[in-house]
């Protein structure tokens, strides 16, 4: 019997032709693991990137080990668990990137709370140097809890006739929901027993890794000879001038500080600590949609902007291999940096295109 497993694609010797060549930005198809590596070496500023999370999030393949292996088609990760392929494929992209930098150049990478010490390992083991990580505080993730009492009174066979589910076949972003508007009263024992336990708590952290490309020298003689090797700490400055910090929140979360805290010499305590308000996730008019397709992990423009401007030169080349709907390169573009994207998947190139065009 012949193996029904296509042989992988032959890898590309060269770049192939952006899909977006404009004056700031330029848009390639393709993997990044592949492509990265075929980029000018040492040609650019900064890597500011939203990768994949390694989460399988809404079952995209492109968030989970089936979407990591088909970059990797000459490491054996058979005998590899999930995560193990995960880090391998950070490590890869990561290898990609440093190639790409120039020495001293800055990443500023986001990772999701339960898989981020794998991207982390990913891109030390590439070459590069872990410098700081940027906790990012906000409000609206929803919990992926299971509710432990109504999956036990289903596994006994139970059903609940007091229990409301509300499905909307409403085309979100997401897709369709489901909203459990009333739980239903526990019918069995064990049911009762565990009423109120569930397996997840609500996500309101996400990191944001701080490496840097090894220095050729110094930081004086780095910055000099190769123009990076430093952050933007006045550029970063929030709008009462304080230091950019390590933490950063979104406006519900400074005004929960503010409710638990009270005020203290007539000023809420948020404003004595250099908080950045950023807005938490964004709205519809952050959500491009073209030819019916939205991306579904879109991030706020600000955060963006500002961790461009915090770690990119003025005007610099910033690299983000993992375009999505194309929010770095909008912000980038925004203001007046150049920007070199990649994205995988063909169906989000409208998007990234609408962006760039607005
Ligand atoms: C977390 S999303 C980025 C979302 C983006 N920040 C936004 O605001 O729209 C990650 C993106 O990486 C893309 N991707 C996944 N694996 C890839 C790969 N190997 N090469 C290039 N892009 C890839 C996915 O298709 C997805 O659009």
């Amino acid at each position: 019997m012949t193996d029904p497993t296509p042989p992988p694609a032959p890898r590309l010797a060269e770049l192939p032709a952006p899909v977006i060549a404009e004056a700031r930005a330029t848009v390639y198809l393709g993997d990044a693991v592949e492509l990265l590596p075929l980029l000018p070496e040492a040609s650019i500023d900064a890597l500011v990137t939203d990768p994949p999370y390694g989460l399988s999030f809404n079952g995209h393949s492109w968030d989970d080990a089936s979407g990591f292996r088909e970059s990797l088609p000459q490491l054996d990760t058979s005998a590899m668990t999930a995560p193990e392929v995960f880090e391998a494929w950070c490590t890869a992209w990561a290898a990609g990137a440093l190639h790409a930098l120039k020495p001293g150049a800055y990443v500023a990478a986001f990772g999701g709370a339960r898989t981020w010490h794998r991207m982390v390992r990913g891109i030390e083991n590439a070459g590069f140097e872990i410098r700081d990580q940027i906790a990012w505080l906000h409000t609206t993730g929803m919990p992926k809890s299971m509710d432990l009492a109504h999956a036990i009174d289903k596994h006994h066979g139970a059903h609940r006739t007091d229990r409301i589910v509300q499905t909307t076949d409403r085309d979100g972003v997401l897709g369709a929901t489901r909203t459990v508007v009333s739980k239903g009263t526990p019918v069995t024992d064990d049911a009762q027993r565990w009423d109120g336990w569930g397996t997840a708590l609500r996500p309101a952290f996400e990191p944001i890794i701080i490496a840097r490309k090894p220095l050729a020298g110094t930081v004086v003689s780095n910055v000099l000879q190769h123009g990076v090797g430093a952050i933007n700490i006045d550029g970063g400055r929030s709008a009462d001038n304080r230091w950019p910090t390590n933490v950063v929140f979104d406006q519900e979360q400074a005004d929960a500080l503010d409710m638990l805290t009270g005020t203290w010499q007539g000023e809420s305590l948020s404003r004595k600590f250099p908080i950045f308000r950023f807005d938490h996730k964004p709205g519809r008019e952050e959500r491009p949609r073209a030819f019916g397709v939205s991306h579904s992990t879109v991030k706020p423009l600000a955060l963006m902007r500002w961790l461009i401007t915090l770690v990119t030169p003025p005007r610099g080349l910033v690299l983000e291999p993992f375009s999505g709907s194309g929010t770095t390169l909008q912000a980038a573009v925004e203001a007046h940096y150049g920007v070199v994207g990649v994205e995988k998947d063909p169906s989000f190139i409208p998007l990234i295109r609408s962006r760039l065009e607005a």
